[in-house]
């Protein structure tokens, strides 16, 4: 099963657009991070103590990550970084860690396909090289690795099909995704 984690904020998108692109002819779960609550993490490693809730919706959205074989995280370039949504995801994998209800936590992640797509409008094959930096540290943090991304280059609505080089890179990505 192929879940999609996308951060964008337009729904049809060129984020979205070629990170379809990439999965066609999968079934894949495409979670909308944008629509779930995801709270700010508050870093209590050192104080003796766990919170057991967050009230949000972040352990629904990692559960079925753990279901998952392949994870697409797709994110639109904000601010030279990936979208505030997928961060305040990954701020919860701190949590995870800590988690005894999730004690194998590193081994399964250590066994899925971790791809990323990111699009930005600013020279993102250059400028958005730190998210792909940042993706590829985060998950061997946790024991995952990163099997492959595409920076596509876009701005306006439609303007990713110019882009025909991310586009024929999203469709090699059919022969290749769940083969891990
Ligand atoms: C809040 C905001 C910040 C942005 N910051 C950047 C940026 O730092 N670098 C960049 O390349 N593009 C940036 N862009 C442009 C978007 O990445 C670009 O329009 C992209 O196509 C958006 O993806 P979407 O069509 O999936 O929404 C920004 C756009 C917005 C709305």
């Amino acid at each position: 099963m192929i879940t999609v984690l996308f951060g964008g904020s337009r729904p049809e998108g060129n984020t979205a657009h070629l990170t379809k692109a990439a999965i066609a002819g999968y079934d894949y779960e495409w979670i909308d991070l944008t629509q779930y609550q995801l709270n700010p993490v508050r870093d209590v490693r050192h104080d003796n103590k766990v919170i057991e809730s967050y009230n949000d919706d972040y352990k629904e959205i990692i559960d079925k990550v753990l279901a998952s074989e392949t994870i697409i995280i797709a994110s639109p370039v904000y601010w030279y970084s990936l979208s505030a949504s997928v961060k305040a995801f990954f701020d919860h994998w701190s949590e995870t860690l800590m988690d005894p209800n999730y004690k194998n936590f590193k081994e399964e992640m250590a066994k899925k396909d971790f791809r990323l797509i990111i699009v930005g409008g600013d020279f993102p094959k250059v400028k958005g090289k730190p998210c792909i930096t940042q993706v590829k540290y985060s998950l061997e943090f946790i024991g995952a690795t990163l099997s492959g991304y595409i920076i596509g280059t876009a701005e306006k609505p439609g303007d990713i099909e110019k882009d025909v080089y991310a586009l024929k890179r999203a469709q090699e990505w059919q022969q290749t995704l769940g083969q891990k």
